[in-house]
């Protein structure tokens, strides 16, 4: 039957989406698959009926898309879609709900704080220590991210941000390296460490800078190279994920790991790290897509 790639979308990782989908649709046509774009900001999902299709490759990055919006809707058109379902991804967009469920099951954290209108701002700054991280508990590709170096700039930046983007946490600066782990089905991809030329690995590093480095094999050690896909796993698994995803991480000076988030729709553009992932173990691109298709499930 014929696949949708659901791609675009509304959030602010819409033109992220439509690169990640462009690239999908190239690569399931190529292997034989009757392969659409489908924009739900262009028509609405309903019509994913009317027109035939059977299947739903998401690739909808952020709110309405990776947060279990879309994922009910095909629940309730009885049409089998790539990824996570609704409350996994509800979880998964959500950087302080899904902390509290890793949290809960004893895995490390990235130390953070929620901030609110009555928040003891110098307190934070206190307690976190400097520099600092901002951001949104619902966004991806770093949108909305800021780093702070000077005590007394918290309140305004929080005021700043909360205008746009909803809840807004404060974190820990983690300055030992950036790593990602890919899953695929039940299968954990060998890390990747990100060292980007930017002081942190934002949305300019990640989709407009040449000059990010991608270490795969990463530089872990074998046991800590072990103990980040066993983390990958358990996060995943914490959320109720299923499909495929990605979690990221950072690791301190002293060397300790922490989980950082999960993306449970990644980037899949030619800078993306799952398809780096992948390629280390002899999977191509299109392998890579024919395969998330295959466990389209509802
Ligand atoms: N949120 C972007 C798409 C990623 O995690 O790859
Ligand atoms: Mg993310």
């Amino acid at each position: 039957g014929k696949v949708a790639v659901l791609m675009g979308g509304f959030s602010s990782e819409r033109e992220v989406s439509l690169a990640s989908g462009a690239a999908i649709l190239t690569a399931l046509k190529s292997r034989g698959i009757d392969a659409q774009a489908f924009d739900p900001s262009e028509q609405p999902l309903s019509e994913l009926v009317s027109s035939g299709f059977t299947r739903a490759f998401n690739i909808l990055h952020g709110s309405y898309g990776e947060d279990g919006v879309v994922q009910g809707a095909l629940e309730a058109l009885g049409i089998p879609y790539t990824g996570c379902g609704v409350a996994a991804s509800a979880l998964g967009m959500d950087k302080f709900r899904s902390r509290l469920v890793w949290q809960g099951v004893g895995l490390p954290c990235v130390p953070f704080i929620v901030l609110r209108d009555d928040s003891d701002f110098a307190a934070v700054e206190k307690e976190l220590g400097l520099p600092l991280f901002v951001k949104p508990a619902a966004e991806g590709s770093s949108v909305g991210v800021i780093k702070i170096k000077q005590t007394g700039e918290l309140a305004q930046i929080y005021q700043q941000l909360k205008q746009f983007h909803g809840e807004i946490l404060a974190e820990r600066a983690i300055e030992g390296g950036e790593y990602t782990c890919g899953i695929l089905g039940e299968q954990v991809l060998p890390s990747i460490r990100i060292v980007p030329a930017t002081e942190f690995y934002d949305y300019e590093a990640k989709y407009h800078r040449d000059d990010t480095k991608y270490l795969c094999p990463a530089d872990l050690t074998a046991s800590d190279e072990q103990y980040m896909r066993d983390l990958t796993a358990r996060a995943f698994k914490a959320l109720g994920g299923r499909g495929w995803g990605r979690v990221d991480f950072l690791r301190d000076v002293d060397g300790a790991i922490y989980i950082l988030e999960v993306n449970t729709v990644p980037g899949m553009t030619a800078h993306s790290l799952v398809p780096k992932a992948a390629r280390e173990i002899g999977l191509s691109f299109e392998d890579l897509c024919v395969e998330i298709l295959s466990h389209a499930t509802l």
